[in-house]
């Protein structure tokens, strides 16, 4: 008895098992219910009592080494598989699905128009969202009663009724980028000024508390209304196409004077319809003179365009909250 077990650990111990192949034979040859395990232990009841004890024991000594073994190569196996590719492994199934990040259409527009006023020999400036009255009204040649600076459409971050010079306001537009730079840096300039804008209005489909203008400003000795208007269509011809229709028409706005507006011709399914894109203007004295730029001496154009409003109508959005809300089954959309 005590050969047959010594026999049977010998067996287990030189079995190979290299592949899946192996450990299924090695199961049923040991440790399966018909297996040579459970034929040594039907052989229990031959075995003399008094050595019913000791044979039992190598008995199950032979069995521990057997489930050892077997466990032991099962995992190793399973490691193997994980580590390398084999025969069995189809490179040709599809990869699972990666999600990639894409450029927010706002972005998109943004760059767009960037690179046009890159093209154009404008540079890039920016300026703070937090302004104070000076730079974002009264340099810029709003009246002291001006319906702008009401509640309505401004959110003051600090109000004071006595001394309205030290409010603290969310800018309401990218003008006063104009004023920073013409205090700060030398003439010339020709620049533009992307940023983000905020307006005290209701949230609707059609408007938001916040929104994104780029300003632009040329500054130098006679810069003539004549540089605005071909600045301006070569603009419209590079962002819509050189067949854009557009026109330009007389407008007011307090920083500039003459000021003017200019609308596209945007067509669609239901027709087609004039669709204001910017305002513009020359630099009014007055807004040089804040800034202490001889007005004798310098001349200069300002323009000032919604950028939600490119990217509403180049990506066929209808609803300006769609742009802030990030969901991200729409943002996929944009690849
Ligand atoms: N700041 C104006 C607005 O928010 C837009 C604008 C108009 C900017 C004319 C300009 C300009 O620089 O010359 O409505």
């Amino acid at each position: 008895m005590i050969e047959k077990i010594a026999n049977l650990k010998n067996e287990i111990s030189s079995f190979t098992i290299n592949n899946n192949e192996d450990l299924e034979n090695f199961r049923l040859e040991f440790l399966s219910r018909n297996g040579k395990i459970q034929d040594m232990f039907k052989l229990m009841g031959s075995v003399p009592k008094e050595d019913k004890a000791s044979v039992g024991k190598a008995m199950n000594e032979v069995k521990n080494l057997a489930q050892n073994k077997y466990d032991e190569a099962k995992a190793n196996l399973h490691k193997k598989k994980k580590k390398s590719f084999g025969a069995s492994d189809d490179i040709s199934l599809p990869m699972p699905p990666r999600y990639t990040g894409s450029l927010h259409p706002l972005t998109k527009a943004l760059n767009e128009i960037k690179q046009i006023f890159l093209r154009l020999g404008f540079n890039i400036a920016d300026g703070p969202e937090l302004e104070d009255d000076f730079h974002n009204f009264t340099a810029l040649n709003f009246p002291p009663d001006h319906p702008a600076r009401d509640m309505q459409d401004t959110f003051f971050v600090r109000r004071s009724d006595e001394h309205p010079d030290k409010n603290q306001v969310l800018r309401t537009h990218t003008s006063p980028v104009q004023i920073r730079l013409m205090k700060h840096k030398e003439l010339p300039i020709r620049s533009i000024m992307p940023g983000r804008v905020y307006r005290n209005e209701a949230v609707t489909a059609k408007s938001y508390f916040q929104f994104n203008q780029v300003e632009g400003l040329y500054v130098d000795e006679n810069v003539t209304l004549g540089e605005l208007i071909e600045t301006l269509v070569m603009f419209a011809k590079l962002m819509y196409g050189s067949d854009v229709k557009y026109r330009v028409r007389p407008s007011f706005f307090p920083f500039t004077e003459p000021s003017m507006e200019m609308d596209i011709w945007w067509e669609n399914e239901q027709g087609g319809q004039w669709l204001e894109i910017l305002g513009a203007g020359m630099v009014d004295p007055n807004v040089f003179n804040a800034v202490n730029v001889d007005a004798e001496k310098y001349t200069g154009f300002a323009f000032g365009m919604g950028v939600d409003r490119i990217a509403l109508l180049r990506y066929g959005i209808d609803d300006i909250r769609t742009l802030y809300e990030n969901d991200i089954r729409v943002l996929q959309q944009f690849k």
